[in-house]
């Protein structure tokens, strides 16, 4: 059998703290018989000095591009812009395959190469469930953040936290006010994250999934204070809250969370806005008399490094260990493959 060589790559988004692979989950890579090298990386949340008592080889930030040709590297988020032709199997979120910006490049740049793009939203076993994802920390930051809006107590710039801190600045202190908060998509991995934030808040939501939004209440919508989206629509439904709703005048709805963030989609079940907002400015007023605010953040597990890395390292780890061509992986091939077709390049794989 061929040994895995994995190589972690530091992340060229300098916001970025996360990482697919924690220590704990190096070591049990390395006692595996797996050869691990780390880059170095300065904002990763955990030390490079970890992976190394792991047992793992360190590296420089970047040198993946000279990594021996069989290695697998592994990341989570974009490459930088060069080199222009990828040789390498490559594991990371691509976002490459619903015409995002950029796609066809990055795309390009495989078929130029000779390499292969697992990515990672594609890493799913046969009935097509995501095997390894960010969701749960999604949906928890998605509502802490709308509940502190709520309470006028939400501080910019966002910056990376830990659970302990935000739970703690969750807590009811002596004078909020109680409100009514809504879960939607609450079944789901980033439903579960927010009713545990909405929980962690003193408050106990109302949660609908498909079937409370078949046959849509929007006055009983906008009857609730917050609000949090966390549906992964897979088809055009009628939007939850349209643009005539924000001037409803019995809306008593004054945060808005969209933490699907499907801005411009044709699936998009809140066309009330047309950007994200961000770190620096989490929060956009949309009406200003009753006031409703907006927080859509498309990258919120980011602000809790540690706890998101941890979980969705755990849940890689048996996949990385079982690295190949075949299920899950296998999968991740097929949708490479069909991109590559699909924009009428030759493929190297
Ligand atoms: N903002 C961020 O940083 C961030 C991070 C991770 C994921 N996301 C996004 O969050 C969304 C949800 O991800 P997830 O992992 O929780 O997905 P999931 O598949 O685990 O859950 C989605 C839920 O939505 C429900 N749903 C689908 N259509 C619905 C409808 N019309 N009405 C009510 N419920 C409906 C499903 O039944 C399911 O329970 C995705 O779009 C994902 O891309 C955002």
């Amino acid at each position: 059998m061929t040994e895995l060589h994995l190589w972690l790559r530091h992340e060229a988004r300098t916001t970025e703290r996360r990482t697919p692979i924690v220590p704990d989950d190096a070591r049990r890579l390395v006692g595996n018989g797996v050869e691990l090298t780390v880059e170095e990386s300065p904002q990763r949340v955990f030390p490079t000095g970890a992976y190394e008592a792991a047992g793992c080889r360190v590296a420089p930030a970047g040198s993946w591009v000279s990594a021996p040709p069989d290695a697998v590297v592994l990341g989570l988020k974009e490459l930088p812009d060069e080199p222009a032709e990828l040789t390498h199997r490559h594991v990371f979120f691509g976002h490459a395959y619903k015409g995002q910006p950029g796609a066809a490049a990055l795309l390009r740049r495989f078929t130029a190469g000779g390499g292969t793009l697992y990515d990672l939203e594609y890493l799913v076993d046969d009935t097509g469930r995501r095997l390894a994802a960010f969701g749960f920390w999604a949906g928890y930051l998605g509502a802490a953040l709308a509940v502190l809006q709520h309470r006028g107590r939400l501080r910019a710039p966002l910056t990376p936290t830990t659970k302990e801190e935000l739970d703690g600045v969750l807590e009811p202190a002596p004078g909020d006010e109680e409100f009514t908060g809504l879960v939607v998509g609450a079944l789901g991995r980033s439903g579960r994250g927010a009713r545990a934030a909405f929980a962690a808040a003193g408050t106990d939501p109302t949660c609908w999934d498909l079937a409370e939004t078949r046959d849509l209440d929007r006055p009983a919508l906008l009857r609730h204070d917050v609000m949090v989206n966390c549906v992964l629509a897979t088809s055009p439904v009628p939007p939850f809250v349209r643009e005539q709703d924000l001037d409803d005048p019995g809306r008593r709805l004054r945060t808005l969370c969209d933490v699907t963030c499907d801005v411009g989609s044709p699936l998009n079940v809140l066309p009330v806005y047309d950007e994200t907002t961000d770190w620096d400015a989490p929060a956009r007023r949309l009406r200003d008399a009753p006031p409703l605010d907006l927080i859509a953040i498309d990258n919120l597990p980011s602000l809790l490094p540690l706890e998101s890395s941890t979980d969705f390292s755990a849940a890689l780890l048996p996949h990385l260990l079982d690295f190949g061509v075949s299920g899950p992986w296998g999968h991740c091939l097929d949708r490479f493959r069909r991109a590559v077709d699909a924009h009428g390049v030759d493929r190297g794989v």
